[in-house]
C-alpha cells in the first residue's frame, strides 16, 4: 500500500508540482500510519522528535548515530533539483542481443560536470541555511564531487572551497578552477585532504559536504533511480557501480520504493571491496586500498559511510567485485559499440555483466547508470590498451630466432601473411645463452579477434617449436631457449 501511495504521489509530484495533490497523499500516508507530518525528516531521540538533519555536526557534517534517508526525502529532492540538473537518456544498448538481456544504459556522463555527482551536490547546497550559503562550503574530493560542488556553487552563488590530493588529474584541478571554487592542492591522498579541509571547515566556519554520506547528498543521488524507474518502468534489476556508497543507497531507497521486487546489486573494484567488508563485519571497516592500483579511482574510498551504509542495509540484494582486466574491457566496448566515453569508476556494473558475473540477469531487463566520464586522455589511452590485451585483440609473445640476414625478415614475413599487425617490437642479444648467432624477439602485435590471435600463435609454433613463448606472463628474463643451434 505505501508503495503504491509513493508512486502516485512521485507521478503527481512530476504533473502538479505546485499542487496539493502530492502533499494531500503524502499527508494521508502520515495519518493512516500515525507518523508526525514529515516523517522522513523527523527522528526519535530520547523522548522526543527532532530534525534528523540537526543531529548534523554543522563542521563535518557527521553524526554520532547513522541517518538513514527515505523516500520522502528523495522525491523531495527530485523536485527540488528538477531546473539546475540534466534529465540524462536512458536508452537500450545495442550489445542487449549479445549478452542475452534487456540491456539501457542511463547516461549520466551527459550531466553539465559528466557526473551523477551533480544531483547530491545540488540538493546539499540548495538545503544550506542562508547564513550558510553566504559563508560557503569545503569538501575533500579528486574530482566528481568537486566538480559537482564547483559548478552548482556558482549557479547558485554559494562560494565553494575544494581541497584535492597532490594526485589529482589535473584536467579535473582546472575545471573546479574555472567553474570559480577556490582549489587547494594538498594531501598526499584523499585522507590526508579531507583532514586539511575539516580543518579550514572550522577555522573559517565552512559546511564539510561528504560526497557519499551527507544525507542531503544520498537523497539527491536517489533521484537517479526516480527516473530510471520513471523511463524503465518494467525492468527486473539495477546495477550500481559502489565507491563510499551514496549512490547505492540513494538509488536502492527510490527504486524499492517504487518497485520493491526490484533487483539492486552494486558492483564495487576488487582493489577497494569497503562495502562488502562493512557487509562483513556489520559496519562500516577500513580496509587497505590504494587509489592509483585501481582504474576505478573514484571508487577507491577505504571506509564506506555509515549512512550511506545504514540506509542501504537491506536493500541492497547483493554485492559483488570485478577485476580490473574486465573494467578496461568495459571502457572499451562502451568506447566501441556505444561511442560512449565512460571513466573506470562509472563501468564497474558492466564490467560485471560483461565478466559473466550477474548469470541471474540473463533475459531480464536490466538498467546500468554509466556515472561518470571524466578520464584523462592519457589514462584512456592506457585503459584501450588493456582493454584490448583482456580482449585477446593484443598479444604479445617472445620467440627466439636466427640473427643472420633474413632471420627477422622470417618472423615479420609469416606475422604478416597472417594479417597480424606488428606494434611494438624489441631485440635482446646480450644475455642469450643460446648460439651467438640468434636473437630474443619480444613483440606485440594487433589481432582481429581471440580466434585470430590463436591463429597467429600455431603458426608461429610450427615455424619456431620450442622457442616460443606466447602470452601476459613471458617476461624477458623467463626466457630460456630450449633449442640451441639457431
Ligand atoms: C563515476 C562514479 N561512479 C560511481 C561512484 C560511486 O559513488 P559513491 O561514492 O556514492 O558510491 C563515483 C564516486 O565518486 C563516481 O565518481
Amino acid at each position: 500500500m505505501q508503495i503504491i501511495r509513493n508512486l502516485i504521489k512521485y507521478v503527481l509530484d512530476k504533473i502538479f508540482p505546485q499542487s496539493c495533490f502530492g502533499k494531500k497523499i503524502a499527508a494521508m500516508t502520515d495519518k493512516e500510519q500515525k507518523k508526525p507530518s514529515s516523517p522522513s525528516n523527523l527522528v526519535r531521540v530520547g523522548s522526543g522528535l527532532v530534525n534528523k538533519l540537526a543531529l548534523l555536526n554543522p563542521v563535518t557534517g557527521e553524526s554520532d548515530e547513522p541517518i538513514l534517508v527515505g523516500f520522502e526525502d528523495v522525491s523531495a529532492a527530485a523536485y527540488r533539483i528538477r531546473k539546475g540538473i540534466k534529465k540524462t537518456p536512458c536508452e537500450r544498448s545495442s550489445m542487449s542481443e549479445t549478452l542475452n538481456m534487456d540491456l539501457y544504459f542511463k547516461k549520466e556522463y551527459l550531466q553539465h560536470t559528466g557526473s551523477f555527482k551533480e544531483r547530491g551536490a545540488r540538493n546539499t547546497l540548495l538545503l544550506l541555511s542562508k547564513e550558510q550559503k553566504k559563508k560557503g562550503v569545503i569538501a575533500a574530493s579528486a574530482g566528481n564531487h568537486a566538480l559537482a560542488l564547483s559548478y552548482h556553487g556558482k549557479d547558485l552563488g554559494v562560494p565553494v572551497t575544494v581541497v584535492m590530493p597532490l594526485n589529482a588529474p589535473i584536467m579535473k584541478i582546472s575545471a573546479c578552477r574555472k567553474h570559480g571554487a577556490t582549489v587547494h592542492v594538498n594531501g598526499a591522498d584523499l585522507i590526508e585532504s579531507k583532514e586539511i579541509a575539516l580543518k579550514m571547515a572550522k577555522a573559517n566556519g565552512l559546511a564539510y559536504i561528504n560526497g557519499y554520506d551527507h544525507p542531503n547528498i544520498l537523497s539527491g543521488q536517489g533521484t537517479l533511480g526516480l527516473e530510471i524507474v520513471e523511463e524503465v518502468p518494467d525492468l527486473d534489476a539495477v546495477v550500481i557501480p559502489v565507491g563510499g556508497g551514496g549512490l547505492l543507497a540513494g538509488v536502492a531507497v527510490a527504486v524499492k520504493g517504487l518497485r520493491p521486487d526490484v533487483q539492486i546489486i552494486g558492483v564495487e573494484s576488487e582493489r577497494c571491496a569497503s562495502f562488502q567488508a562493512a557487509m562483513a563485519a556489520g559496519h562500516p571497516v577500513k580496509i587497505e586500498a590504494n587509489q592509483s592500483l585501481t582504474l576505478a579511482d573514484g571508487l577507491c574510498v577505504s571506509k564506506v559511510g555509515s549512512n550511506a551504509f545504514a540506509t542501504a542495509t537491506g536493500m541492497v540484494d547483493k554485492v559483488i567485485s570485478v577485476s580490473e582486466d574486465f573494467i578496461a574491457l568495459a571502457i572499451l566496448r562502451l568506447i566501441e559499440e556505444e561511442k560512449a566515453v565512460v571513466e573506470g569508476a562509472g563501468v564497474t556494473a558492466f564490467a560485471a555483466v560483461l565478466a559473466g558475473l550477474l548469470p541471474e540477469l540473463q533475459a531480464k531487463k536490466v538498467v546500468i547508470p554509466l556515472c561518470g566520464g571524466n578520464i584523462d586522455s592519457t589514462v584512456l589511452g592506457r585503459c584501450i590498451d588493456r582493454g584490448l590485451a583482456a580482449d585477446g585483440r593484443l598479444c604479445r609473445f617472445i620467440v627466439t630466432v636466427s640473427d643472420r640476414p633474413g632471420g627477422i625478415a622470417e618472423l615479420t614475413r609469416l606475422l604478416a601473411s597472417m594479417g597480424a599487425s606488428v606494434k611494438d617490437i624489441f631485440h635482446e642479444r646480450a644475455w642469450l645463452m643460446s648460439s651467438v648467432f640468434s636473437v630474443q624477439i619480444k613483440v606485440v602485435v594487433e589481432v582481429r579477434d581471440q580466434q585470430h590471435g590463436l591463429q597467429v600463435k600455431e603458426a608461429l609454433e610450427l615455424q619456431y617449436p620450442d622457442n616460443l613463448l606466447w602470452g601476459l606472463d613471458s617476461g624477458l628474463k623467463d626466457l630460456t631457449c630450449k633449442k640451441t643451434g639457431i
